[in-house]
């Protein structure tokens, strides 16, 4: 029996769980649960991840303590996650007296092996905000490989990874501003004094090829950079016991809070830390997605070498979700919340969905709506459901055959196909797993269309043979919920009520059920309704459009506003109507390639009037949320000669710039053309 310690990256604390981060937890709960049912010691640990700036930030603006803050996400984190059958061990957080222990510990060790240098260092400050900027408000252009927009941490195309102040033309994201570079003194950890290890760790097959080729390059020609994990207060996480006024970067504690989350496990359950963090006993699994594995198979298993826990067994790398061949977006209404899609579906479809296109490689997989029902309705409810629900109401009285008859070798067939099956689990390649299955499938529904049990029941001369069809059809079935049950919990646990039975082990798909009265048949699984998945994106489109009006009273506006932009002179109303507002349609939305902040529209007055402005609106609109719109605009600015074109007018939006950009819109009822004042 193998002892395994199985972890997902631990989700950030300022956010609701969605379909995207669905992705890794079902991706590792099927594993887990793999692990449980082939008998092996098996342990699912995870956390919020607590820490930093953003954290801070949500806090302010919501008017409570950032553990007020934590404590309530952590809770809809986990009623997300319990609902969606994802089922941890432990779920800890990173801002535990546990997690702080061991972030110690490390650092201690840390320090003795003389890996800790200070070096003076500039880092991004928003002047406007009066704050350092952490890596996630800077965005610009990578310095590796010139992609632009990117974050400050590392590139989402190139996957490099560097300090903000390496960005090239950075903006805040807090103030749409240019920061200003500001020293401060920082602690760095020299992970290159480990550049042997890790290089030959990384190489070892504890990462996908893909990943450990492109890790490759960072060993070849260079010494790897010093880390830098620290920040000047004031910063929500913990201050660095010898370095008072600094705090531990959230990177640093987050992957300890692994080991943070297995002591309050091991506490709980008379456990020892050591027996699962420091023996050659245990294996450790972590599963995460392509953003982090810098993290994950650099810094990470440094700090584990360093201070002698165990390091990953295997490093499971996922790629991204796309729906619909594109990038989650919220104006689209597809980067729907977790709590968004259990009001409409079935959570176990997205198990099995996500099931049949994860495969052991570090690639992206694509939701596509069409393909998802067809998938649900046709495998799950039209080959494998189908089988007990066409034969269990025709045993409800005799059960099932005492001897299991002869089926061609069917049931054999299928038990001898558990070990491959099994193995493909194994290597979290679920897509092969479950082609497997329907494989199966596949030859389970004519065994039933030939022997008609539907006809059988008409003759009573035949009750024996129809008592033969439906064990037969029913074992084929439960060996198929067995093999399904990582995938389908649900499944597996209704299939078990109705024979008696839990399905917990695979060792059970090995043989068949004999001489058995069943429970009642009941339902097991709907098919999908395709308007359930449009209601859905619906309804996402509307929660972010509204991001809803606080409720009267229970709004909470800073004077920030004001404060930083007063109101002006006086004028007369005379002086307010020669700036003739008129409302407009954007009938069309275009890029301009050489303008990185510039989009070019075609408005509409009504009837054939239509206006060409060049508005600086790129960075906060994606190009088809505005085609269609209504906003307004100033009709009659001079027309101004533009690199580009000429603009005849310019359109009326608030907001410091960058992503806050708030174009204003007429109510309902406007129509192009319109005077507004
Ligand atoms: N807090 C860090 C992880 C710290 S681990 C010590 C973090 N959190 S996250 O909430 O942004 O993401 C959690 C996990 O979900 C990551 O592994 C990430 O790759 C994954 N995903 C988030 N969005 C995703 C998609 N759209 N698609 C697939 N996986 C995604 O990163
Ligand atoms: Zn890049």
């Amino acid at each position: 029996m193998r002892q395994l310690l199985v972890t997902s990256a631990l989700p950030y604390a300022n956010g609701p769980i969605h379909i995207g981060h669905l992705v890794e937890y079902l991706q590792t709960d099927i594993w887990v649960r793999f692990q449980k049912m082939a008998g092996n010691r098996c342990i699912y640990i995870c956390a919020d991840d607590t820490h930093g700036t953003a954290i801070t930030i949500r806090a302010n603006a919501e008017g409570r303590s950032e553990e007020d803050l934590i404590a309530e996400v952590s809770e809809l984190h986990q009623k997300d996650f319990a609902e969606f059958g994802v089922e941890f061990d432990h779920y800890g957080s990173t801002n535990s007296e546990e997690s702080r222990e061991a972030c110690h510990e490390i650092w201690k060790a840390l320090r003795e092996a003389d890996m800790i240098v200070e070096q003076e260092i500039d880092q991004l400050f928003d002047t406007e905000k009066g704050v350092f900027l952490a890596d996630r408000f800077v965005r610009g252009t990578c310095p590796n490989c010139g992609s632009k927009d990117q974050p400050g941490d590392n590139c989402d195309k190139c996957a490099t990874t560097y300090t903000p102040a390496d960005l090239i033309d950075p903006v805040s994201t807090l103030s749409g501003t240019t920061p200003e570079i500001r020293s401060a003194r920082h602690l760095f950890v020299q992970i290159e004094k480990l550049h042997d290890f890790l290089d030959e760790w990384t190489q070892s097959g504890t990462l996908p090829s893909e990943s450990a080729n492109y890790l490759k390059n960072f060993f070849l020609n260079e010494p790897l950079r010093d880390w830098d994990i620290s920040r000047p207060g004031p910063y929500f996480g913990f201050e660095i016991p010898d370095s008072l006024g600094n705090f531990w970067y959230v990177w640093y504690d987050a992957p300890i809070g692994y080991i943070g989350s297995t002591k309050q496990w091991c506490d709980a359950n008379g456990e020892s830390l050591d027996d699962w963090w420091k023996s050659d006993q245990t294996e450790v699994h972590h599963f995460i997605g392509k953003d982090i594995q810098y993290f994950h198979t650099l810094f990470w298993p440094a700090m584990l070498k360093t201070a002698g826990f165990s390091l990953p067994t295997k490093v499971h790398i996922h790629g991204f979700l796309t729906v619909d061949g594109e990038k989650m977006s919220k104006s689209r209404g597809t980067f729907v919340e977790a709590a968004t899609y259990l009001k409409h579906l079935d959570p176990s479809y997205l198990r099995y969905y996500y099931a049949t296109r994860l495969s052991s490689r570090v690639e992206d997989l694509d939701l596509n709506p069409e393909e998802f029902v067809s998938k649900i309705n046709s495998d799950l409810v039209g080959k494998v459901v189908n089988l007990a629900s066409r034969t269990a109401k025709f045993i409800k009285d005799n059960g099932l055959s005492t001897e299991y008859p002869d089926d061609g070798g069917l049931f054999e067939s299928f038990a001898n196909r558990g070990a491959d099956i099994a193995a493909a689990y194994e290597a979290g390649d679920y897509s092969k797993a479950m082609r497997m299955i329907m494989e199966l499938a596949d030859q389970a529904n004519p065994y039933v269309e030939n022997n008609a049990p539907w006809e059988l029941r008409k003759d009573e001369s035949k009750a024996e043979e129809l008592q033969n069809v439906c064990t037969v059809a029913l074992n084929l079935f439960r060996t198929l919920a067995i093999y399904l049950a990582p995938v389908l919990p649900d499944l597996a646990a209704k299939a078990g009520e109705l024979f008696g039975e839990e399905l917990t082990s695979w060792d059970q798909s090995q043989s068949p059920l004999t001489g058995k009265i069943l429970n009642p048949f009941k339902h097991m699984m709907q098919r999908v309704d395709p308007k359930a998945i449009e209601a859905m994106i619906e309804e996402s489109k509307e929660l972010s459009e509204a991001a809803a009006p606080a409720e009267a009273g229970n709004w909470d506006d800073s004077g920030d506003a004001l404060a930083t932009d007063p109101i002006a002179e006086e004028i007369s109303i005379d002086d307010f109507f020669k700036t003739d507002l008129r409302v407009a349609r954007i009938v069309e939305a275009k890029e301009v390639p050489e303008a990185r902040k510039l989009v070019q529209l075609t408005l509409s007055l009504g009837g054939d009037e239509t206006r060409n402005v060049f508005a600086g609106i790129k960075s906060a609109y994606e190009l088809d949320e505005l085609t269609g719109r209504l906003v307004v605009m100033v009709a009659n600015l001079a027309p101004r000669k533009m690199k580009f074109g000429v603009s005849e007018g310019m359109i009326i939006a608030s907001g410091p710039g960058g992503k806050e950009i708030f174009l204003l819109s007429p109510d309902d009822g406007a129509v192009p053309g319109q005077r507004v004042g």
